[in-house]
C-alpha cells in the first residue's frame, strides 16, 4: 500500500523507542522506503543498527556524517519525505521544534521538511503536562503539527498516567491515512453501519448474531482513508475506532434506525453492512418474563427494516446493502436489491471458505441492477477498496 512512499523517521530519547523499530518492520512490509533519523540519546535506547537491518537504509544522526549516501543530508532527507513522523518525540525535540532550534540532525533536517508531520510525544506524566511541553505543543499545532495523542497507563518510570506511546499498529494508521491513498472520495459524505446488533429478551440474556464487525470497519477505514467524511454506526465489536471517522454507537435495531435516520439526508452514500438482527423479543414477552412466564420468553417480532426505510426517503444518496446467504446467493440478494430499491448489495455466501463472519478475508460478489462482478478470495481491506472503487465507477 506505501510502495513508492519514502517515510522519514525520526527517533528522539525516550523507552518507547523500542516500539518504533517494530514501526519501521511493519512499513517496510507495507513496501514503503523507510530512512531513519536518530537522536544520540534514541542511540542509549536502541542500537540504529536495528534499524538499518529492519529498512536496509542507514540511519543518520549527524548532520557532517560523510557517509549517509546524500549530498546535503538534512535538505535531501527532509525534501524526499512524504510524510514524517516522530516517535517517540521527547520533550527535548518538541521544545527545540517549537523554537526553529538546529542543533542535531533531527532538529536540523526538520526545519527543512514540507512534508506533513505527526509527532508522537512519550514522557512521563509530569513532563508532558509541563506548561512549558505544553505550550511547546500547543505552538506546534498552530505550525501544523498533527499530534498522535499519548496513551494512559503504566509507564516505563513506574508512574501511571498519560504519557506512554501508542503501539505500532495504531501509529501505521496515521502514515496509511497520509500517504497510502489517493483521496478520491474527498467532498463525499459517507454513512456505513457495522457489526451486530442486540435485542434483550431480559436484563440478563440477548438475541444477537456471529458478526465481529470486520468488513464494516475495513469499509469505513477505507472511506476515511480516502478521504470521505466518514460516519460509522457500529453496533457492539471489540474494534479499535478506524481514524477519523466519526463513531456512533449503537446496541439495538431500534438504535440503529434512528442513528441512521439522524444522518441520512446529509449522506452521498450509505452502506448498510451490519448484520441486524431480523428479530427482537414482543415488548408483551418481556412483561410475562418479568411475570416468570418463562413459556412466552421467545415470542419474536420483526425489527423495523432500516434499509427498506432509507431507500423510500431516498433523495440522490447512493445505497448499497449486504447479504449473507446459506444458499441461492445470487436469486435471494438480486431480491433483496430489488426489493429494497438498493443501488448496489455486495454477497456473500456463508458456505464459502474465508467468507462471511469472524475472518479476515471475503469473497465478495458486486450485484448491480445490470451486472454481477464475483471477486477472488481477498483481506476485507482490499474488498473494503474494491467496494468503493465500484461505487466510484457507478456514481
Ligand atoms: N437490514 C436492515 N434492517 C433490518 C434487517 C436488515 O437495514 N432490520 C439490511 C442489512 O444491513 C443488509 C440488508 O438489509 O444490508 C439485507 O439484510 P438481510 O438480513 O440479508 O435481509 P432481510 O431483508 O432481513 O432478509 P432475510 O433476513 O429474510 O434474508
Amino acid at each position: 500500500m506505501l510502495k513508492g512512499k519514502h517515510i522519514l523517521l525520526g527517533v528522539t530519547g525516550g523507552i518507547a523507542a523500542y516500539k518504533t523499530a517494530n514501526l519501521a518492520s511493519m512499513l517496510v512490509k507495507q513496501h514503503a522506503d523507510v530512512h531513519v533519523i536518530m537522536t544520540k540519546n534514541a542511540q542509549q535506547i536502541i542500537s540504529p543498527v536495528v534499524f538499518e537491518a529492519l529498512t536496509g537504509n542507514k540511519v543518520v544522526d549527524d548532520v557532517f556524517c560523510r557517509d549517509s549516501g546524500y549530498q546535503v543530508a538534512h535538505i535531501a532527507m527532509a525534501q524526499e519525505a512524504d510524510v514524517v513522523m516522530i516517535a517517540p518525540a521527547s520533550a527535548n525535540i518538541i521544545a527545540k521544534l517549537a523554537n526553529g532550534i538546529a542543533d542535531d540532525m533531527l532538529s536540523t533536517t526538520m526545519l527543512a521538511v514540507t512534508a506533513p508531520v505527526y509527532l508522537v510525544p512519550a514522557m512521563n506524566t509530569h513532563m508532558l503536562e509541563h506548561p512549558a511541553t505544553q505550550a511547546n505543543l500547543a505552538r506546534l499545532k498552530t505550525y501544523g503539527y498533527h499530534m498522535v495523542e499519548p496513551a494512559s497507563g503504566f509507564l516505563a518510570c513506574g508512574d501511571t498516567g498519560r504519557g506512554k506511546m501508542p503501539e505500532a499498529d495504531e501509529l501505521i494508521e496515521y502514515l496509511l491515512y497520509e500517504a497510502a491513498y489517493s483521496k478520491d472520495l474527498s467532498g463525499k459524505k459517507v454513512l456505513i453501519t457495522a457489526g451486530p446488533t442486540r435485542e434483550a429478551v431480559d436484563p440478563v440474556r440477548f438475541l444477537t448474531n456471529h458478526s465481529t464487525g470486520k468488513m464494516g470497519y475495513a469499509l469505513a477505514k477505507n472511506a476515511a482513508r480516502r478521504g470521505a467524511q466518514t460516519v460509522l454506526v457500529t453496533g457492539p465489536v471489540s474494534l479499535p475506532a478506524p481514524l477519523y471517522t466519526t463513531v456512533v454507537p449503537v446496541t439495538t435495531a431500534q438504535e440503529m434506525y434512528e442513528a441512521v435516520d439522524a444522518h441520512f439526508d446529509s449522506q452521498d452514500l450509505v452502506i448498510m453492512s451490519a448484520a441486524v438482527a431480523d428479530y427482537r423479543p414482543r415488548h408483551v414477552a418481556a412483561e410475562k418474563i418479568k411475570k416468570k412466564d418463562s413459556t412466552s420468553v421467545l415470542e419474536l417480532e420483526r425489527t423495523a427494516d432500516i434499509l427498506a426505510n432509507m431507500s423510500k426517503r431516498k433523495n440522490g444518496q447512493f445505497l448499497c446493502g449486504f447479504s449473507m446467504e446459506t444458499e441461492h446467493m445470487l436469486e435471494n440478494s438480486r431480491a433483496k436489491l430489488e426489493k429494497k430499491n438498493l443501488d448496489m448489495i455486495v454477497a456473500n455466501s456463508l458456505r464459502m471458505e474465508g467468507a462471511g463472519f469472524g475472518t479476515d478475508t471475503n469473497i465478495i460478489t458486486m450485484i448491480t441492477k445490470n451486472e454481477v462482478r464475483q471477486l477472488e478470495k481477498m483481506s476485507k481491506d482490499a474488498a473494503a477498496q474494491a467496494v468503493f472503487d465500484e461505487i466510484l465507477r457507478l456514481l
